[in-house]
């Protein structure tokens, strides 16, 4: 490999202007209003919910891996409304099943009884691990994220919460509280949530060493606490904070600790659950623990709000007698589109084509690290949660902000949609339909390459 110095010194050849995967899928001719005047009636009517691209971009149609814009131009959708559309936009099967419950009833209350919520409750319980058999449905990762919060006060009739400096739970008080980045906080009170050392393993102080970031857990409980913690919280790979994986051995470390305290430990599955990472089903599990109470959210419905905390029966009591319900928990739409999701993710082996696929893309953004040293700073996730960080100084790693919306503009005009994470948003994150092929994340390289290549070769290209 050619040292660094002779990188910065030689231009590369021009990557070739990539072309998409062929699709055979055309969509309907759009005549519905236009970007402008959609844009004039969100400004009037709609909080301050800016467009993410400059030029805003107005999709119309959606299948599988691509979404479509209002002149028929085609995307790959590789951020999926941030992981929500795990199967594919429109999955034949999962539209299928809502349009023929749509048939029958859409909506029945908890009060009385539906098989849609009892046949996806049985699917579902099989994806758990140990005794996590008992479900409630919400229909946020918000909402499900306070619950299991609030449960975990109640069992343990204690009020601190553990989380991490550089999570992102939800915009509730009590989630906000357990946000560990300023830019998802408000300045409000905010009580009984300690954000403990972020075991990051490009950017922080014990590199992958999880165990020496598990023992700032036990210096929050035995400085900052009574002794006895209501519980810990956390991702296992952080999505808003720029798809950072826990280094290993955290997990394991830190339920310990937690548990000693008295405290449940909690795994928000957001986006990490229902197969994104590849290697297993839940994110949890790739660090080997089995926690008190997981939330999901997001890609669970494929689209359709939903999301659930599942426990065990024994911490589950805590809500007994009490009235804590959720208008839309029995749903039949969303519980139908729930068990549609589970039987597409397994006739489709989306759990595995996310392990080959992401391992795949992984090997070609990592070739592009090398290729570009000086501002990629780091490639890192699993499956098919895979980041990209961005900086202007390999050395103090400082993050490349502008440089990140550029490469997020220019990507979305050559048919790539990304996100953007971080603190710095010089993250950029990459959540796929699990659907997608390897001839999508060579497509994928291949744009980023050439954008990369464009900035700093061929300014103003
Ligand atoms: C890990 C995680 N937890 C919770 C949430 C909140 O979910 P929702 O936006 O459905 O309330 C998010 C949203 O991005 C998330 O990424």
């Amino acid at each position: 490999m050619p040292s660094f110095e002779t990188k910065l010194n030689t231009t590369p050849p021009e990557p070739p202007v990539p072309v998409m995967p062929p699709f055979p899928y055309t969509p309907p001719q759009y005549n519905g209003p236009s970007t402008e005047e959609i844009m004039n009636l969100r400004n009037q009517y709609l909080i301050r919910q800016p467009p993410c691209y400059k030029q805003p971009l107005n999709l119309v149609d959606g299948k599988m891996q691509y979404v479509f814009d209002e002149n028929g131009k085609r995307y790959l959708d590789a951020l999926a409304g941030v992981s929500v559309v795990p199967c594919g936009h429109c999955h034949p099967d999962v539209k299928n099943a809502i349009t023929k419950q749509m048939e029958s009833i859409q909506h029945t209350h908890v009060m009385y009884l539906n098989h849609t919520v009892t046949d996806y409750l049985q699917a579902l319980a099989a994806k758990m691990p140990g005794d996590l058999k008992v479900f409630f449905f919400l229909n946020s990762g918000t909402e499900a994220n306070e619950l299991a919060i609030l449960m975990a006060r109640l069992y343990t009739g204690c009020n601190d919460i553990i989380t991490l400096r550089n999570a992102y739970h939800g915009l509730a008080p009590t989630t906000m509280s357990a946000n560990g980045i300023r830019t998802i906080k408000f300045n409000i009170v905010q009580t009984g949530a300690h954000h403990a050392l972020d075991p990051n393993p490009y950017r922080g102080d014990y590199g992958s060493d999880g165990e020496k970031y598990a023992q700032d857990v036990q210096k929050i409980i035995d400085y900052a606490t009574s002794g006895k913690v209501a519980g810990f919280i956390s991702e296992a790979i952080q999505g808003a904070g720029g798809v950072v994986e826990l280094a290993p051995g955290y997990l394991p470390a830190v339920y310990e600790i937690v548990k000693k305290a008295g405290g449940l430990c909690i795994a928000d599955e957001a986006i990490t659950g229902f197969g994104r990472t590849g290697s297993n089903f839940w994110g949890f599990q790739n660090q080997d623990v089995i926690p008190d109470i997981v939330t999901m959210a997001k890609g669970i419905g494929n689209g359709t709000p939903i999301s659930a905390v599942v426990t065990t029966p024994e911490i589950a009591k805590v809500l007994e007698g009490h009235s804590y319900y959720s208008t839309f928990a029995s749903n039949a739409i969303s519980t139908t589109a729930g068990l549609a999701v589970l039987k597409a993710i397994d006739k489709d082996d989306l759990q595995k084509n996310a392990n080959d696929v992401g391992s795949h893309l992984k090997e070609k953004l990592t070739a592009l690290k090398d290729k570009y040293p000086d501002i990629i700073g780091d490639v890192r996730g699993r499956g098919l949660m895979l980041g990209v960080e961005f900086v202007t100084n390999p050395q103090d790693k400082t993050p490349a902000t502008d440089l990140t919306n550029d490469i997020f503009e220019r990507m979305k005009n050559l048919g790539v949609l990304v996100g953007k994470a971080g603190l710095y948003s010089n993250v950029i994150r990459i959540l796929p339909p699990l659907c997608i092929t390897e001839a999508d994340a060579d497509f994928f390289a291949a744009v980023l390459d050439r954008v990369i290549w464009e900035i700093k070769y061929n300014e103003g290209a």
